[in-house]
């Protein structure tokens, strides 16, 4: 969800205030999943790295997604939304991971799209720790050596109850994957687009939707 910071500067406004305006595309991007059917949608709030911003802006992130959490949680109970969560999610403020834990329960049985929020994540420290994880099932004999291949893994990510993304929308025209979900969007199709994430609304969601129906995915093979 990238370009908050260049949307508010634009404005002569504090990044706080695009951060604001961003968490108003959320809400339009959620609905705009549910008119279409998607089944899941995984949002790049917060990145491992994203802790390396001024201190300030940090906190205004949080108090952000505590009070999103807050005022959306009845509207996501309404609208069959399912909300789960991935990253380190133990480094988020204790209130933050309190409200997030409490909307994760209180949703648990909805049945439409599964909203997923990436926080504090990065895909390298999941790799990391999936293969912990299978390192630990070796030595404690649950799996032979033998036995890992890419689907044993992908059930030893954080995503391993999702699938694999199919598309992957990138926002602010940057050409970069920054950290998410590597291992999982190996034959995700791309599409970027220029506009900044606080002005990335319904039609621009169904539109990325419209251009991905047009491609061909062949997964390697003709
Ligand atoms: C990247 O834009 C955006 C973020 C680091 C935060 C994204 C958070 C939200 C959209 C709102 C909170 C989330 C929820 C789920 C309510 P940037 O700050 O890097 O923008 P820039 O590249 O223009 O500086």
């Amino acid at each position: 969800m990238d370009g908050n910071g260049r949307w508010a500067s634009e404005r002569g406004l504090p990044r706080r205030d695009g951060h604001r305006a961003g968490a108003d595309s959320v809400g339009a991007c959620v609905e705009a999943c549910g008119d279409l059917g998607v089944e899941f949608l995984t949002l790049y709030a917060f990145s491992s790295e994203n802790w390396k911003r001024p201190k300030a802006e940090v906190e205004a992130l949080m108090r952000l997604l505590e009070a999103f959490l807050k005022e959306k949680t009845g509207e996501m109970k309404e609208k069959n939304v399912r909300l789960q969560a991935i990253g380190r999610l133990d480094l988020l403020p204790a209130s933050c991971q309190k409200r997030l834990h409490r909307a994760i329960e209180e949703t648990s049985e909805n049945t439409g799209l599964t909203l997923v929020l990436a926080l504090s994540y990065g895909s390298r420290e999941e790799i990391i720790d999936g293969i912990k994880s299978v390192v630990r099932a070796v030595r404690e004999g649950h799996i032979d050596e033998a036995m890992i291949d890419p689907d044993l893994f992908s059930k030893h990510l954080y995503t391993r109850y999702y699938p694999d993304p199919d598309l992957l929308i990138r926002t602010s025209g940057e050409m970069r994957i920054s950290n998410f979900l590597l291992w999982q969007i190996s034959y995700a199709e791309i599409y970027i687009t220029k506009k900044l994430w606080p002005d990335f609304r319904h039609d621009d969601l169904k539109e990325a939707v419209a251009d991905y129906q047009r491609r061909h995915r062949r997964y390697g093979g003709l």
